[in-house]
């Protein structure tokens, strides 16, 4: 079985997605993190973020065991991502990878942007995660200030939902693998959500499906 998650920044799918790969035991990959890779390190070795050719070979060369993702969640790198995510050969170069993991005996779950259109069409689950911009940019906010990151001020807040509403518009206006809901999708809107009802609430939808987790 594969579960392709796809939803707008910070709308909580990244969760959701560990949460239901550790219910059924299935590997789960978080495909944001190979973006944030090539991202980093444009940033880290000075390169213009507009030089394709250049963040397409650091694609075509990303190890996913370099990548750590403690070091890949701070707002620079996320907003790096999304630029080089728009590179049409960036996304090629990563394309393998994430079909290669979502085809492995026994399934995955994946969560992204374009896990249910372009990575894994045919998932027998696709659910797509999002809540309104201001209360993803507060839960974004959260974490931030909780890692040390941000101050926790109504500046660094307003900062943060700016940002999210940039990320938001880029993803959903690229012209290769924009964010949309895919087709077959179930949208499920966790804005007046809890962690543990939004799971309640996915594992629904992937139950209907394949059934309870067997013990
Ligand atoms: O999900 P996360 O915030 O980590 O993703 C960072 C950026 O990577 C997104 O804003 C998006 O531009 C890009 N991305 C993508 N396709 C994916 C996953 C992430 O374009 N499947």
């Amino acid at each position: 079985m594969i579960v392709a998650i796809d939803g707008p920044a910070a709308s909580g799918k990244g969760t959701l997605a560990r949460r239901i790969a550790a219910h059924y035991g299935l590997p789960c990959l978080d495909t944001g993190l190979l973006y944030r890779g090539v991202g980093r390190i444009m940033l880290d070795r000075g390169f213009d973020l507009a030089n394709v050719a250049i963040a397409a070979a650091i694609a075509e060369n990303l190890d996913l065991a370099d990548l750590d993702p403690d070091r890949l969640r701070d707002r620079a790198t996320g907003e790096a991502a999304s630029v080089v995510a728009a590179h049409g050969p960036v996304r090629s170069a990563l394309l393998d990878l994430q079909r290669a993991f979502a085809g492995q005996p026994g399934g995955a779950v994946l969560d992204g942007r374009d896990i249910g259109t372009v990575i894994a069409p045919s998932a027998e689950v696709k659910i797509f995660v999002t809540a309104s911009p201001a209360e993803r940019a507060r839960r974004r906010f959260r974490e931030l200030v909780g890692r040390g990151d941000l101050a926790d001020t109504a500046e660094a807040e307003a900062a943060v939902l700016a940002d999210i509403q940039k990320r938001d518009e880029r993803d959903s206006s690229r012209a290769d693998a924009p964010l949309v809901v895919a087709p077959g999708a179930t949208v499920l809107d966790t804005t007046d959500l809890g962690p543990d009802a939004a799971f309640a609430a996915a594992l629904a939808l992937v139950e209907a499906v394949r059934g309870p987790a067997r013990p």
